[in-house]
C-alpha cells in the first residue's frame, strides 16, 4: 500500500492512492480492475463522534477478504493513520459518519488474469462522509421487508465489491415500497442486502450461522456478545422463512443499520413490529459505542 504522501487540504475527506484529495479530483482509471471486474474488497466503519467503532474487528475481516481474493497484504498501521486523519477533518457538527475503504487489484489493461507481478499497485480509496442517524419513528415503527431468492455466489463471506445481486434485491424491495429484501436460500433465511438478520422466538435469539453463505457482520458479532452479556439464550442454527414469519420479533444488524426492528415480511405483520429485545440491544450497542441512544 502506498505511504501517505500528501496531507492536502484539511477540508478533504477523500484519500486515494497515497494522497488526500478533493472529492472532484479523486479519479479512478478506466482500467481499474474494481471498475472492470469488481476485483476488490471493501469495509464500512461507523464513526461515532470521531471514534472508529470496532476498527480492529473490521480490519481483521478486511485481512480475511484480502487473503481470500489474493490481494497483497494490507498495511494496517498506514490505514489507521489515514482513517484518523480523515475523521479529524469532520466538522464538529458532523457527529456520525461512515468511513468507506475499498482496495482493488489496481489498474491494468483489461485481461481476466491477474496483472503480471510488479506491474501495478492496488488502488486504495478511503472516504468519510457524515450520515443521518436512523430516525426514532423508523425504529419505533420497524421497517417492512420482502423476501427474495438468495441467488448470490457461494463466497458471500468475502466482503467483495461485487454486489450486483444485493443491488437488484434492494431495488426490488424499494420498487415495492419496502425498506429492504431478505435473502432466502433453500427455505432458510441468510441475511438482508446489507445487514444480518435476527429473530426472537420465546426469548431465544436466532441468527444464521457464519457459513460461506452470509457476510459475518461485525455488528452481528457485537450484538451476540451484548445478548450473551444480558443472559439472552442464543441459537446459531439456520432458521426457516416460516419461523421468520412466526417470530415474536425480528431485526436487522449492520454498521449503518445498527439494530433495526422489522415490522413485516411479504405483507405479513410480525407479532412485535418493533420488539423489546431489539430496542434493548440497540441501547446496549450505543452504550458500547459511547454514544447517546436514539431511544
Ligand atoms: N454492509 N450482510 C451484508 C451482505 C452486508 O453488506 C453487511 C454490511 C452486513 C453487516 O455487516 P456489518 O455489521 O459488519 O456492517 C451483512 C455494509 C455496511 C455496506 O455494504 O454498506
Amino acid at each position: 500500500m502506498p505511504a501517505v504522501k500528501d496531507l492536502g487540504d484539511d477540508t478533504v475527506h477523500v484519500y486515494l492512492n497515497g494522497k488526500f484529495v478533493a472529492e472532484e479530483n479523486a479519479m479512478i482509471s478506466i482500467d481499474d480492475r474494481g471498475f472492470l471486474f469488481a476485483d476488490g474488497v471493501y469495509e464500512v466503519v461507523h464513526v461515532y463522534g470521531r471514534t472508529l467503532f470496532e476498527w480492529d474487528l473490521h480490519m481483521a475481516r478486511l485481512q480475511r477478504s484480502v487473503a481470500a481474493v489474493e490481494l497483497p497484504p494490507v498495511d494496517l498501521v498506514s490505514l489507521r493513520h489515514v482513517a484518523e486523519e480523515l475523521v479529524s477533518r469532520l466538522d464538529a457538527s458532523e457527529s456520525e459518519a461512515s468511513l468507506y475503504l475499498e482496495i482493488t487489484r489496481g489498474t491494468h489493461r483489461r485481461s481476466h488474469g491477474f496483472p503480471p507481478a510488479g506491474s501495478t499497485e492496488p488502488t486504495v480509496l478511503m472516504w468519510v462522509r457524515p450520515v443521518v442517524p436512523i430516525s426514532r419513528p423508523t425504529i419505533e415503527d420497524g421497517v417492512p421487508m420482502i423476501s427474495v431468492a438468495d441467488d448470490r455466489w457461494a463466497k458471500v463471506w468475502i466482503k467483495t465489491i461485487g454486489l450486483l445481486p444485493n443491488v437488484l434485491a434492494k431495488h426490488k424491495a424499494q420498487q415495492a415500497g419496502m425498506f429492504d429484501a431478505i435473502f432466502i436460500r433453500d427455505g432458510m433465511v441468510t441475511e438482508a442486502t446489507s445487514a444480518n438478520i435476527f429473530i426472537v422466538e420465546s426469548g431465544t435469539l436466532h441468527t444464521a450461522p457464519t457459513t460461506n453463505y452470509i457476510l459475518p457482520g461485525i455488528t452481528r458479532q457485537v450484538v451476540l456478545e451484548l445478548a450473551a452479556a444480558r443472559g439472552i439464550a442464543i441459537d446459531l442454527t439456520p432458521f426457516s422463512y416460516e419461523s421468520l414469519l412466526d417470530a415474536d420479533e425480528a431485526f436487522l444488524t449492520g454498521t449503518l443499520t445498527e439494530v433495526l426492528p422489522i415490522s413485516e415480511v411479504d405483507g405479513h405483520r410480525l407479532r412485535h413490529t418493533s420488539g423489546p429485545i431489539a430496542r434493548q440491544l440497540l441501547e446496549d450497542l450505543h452504550r458500547r459505542a459511547g454514544w447517546p441512544g436514539s431511544l
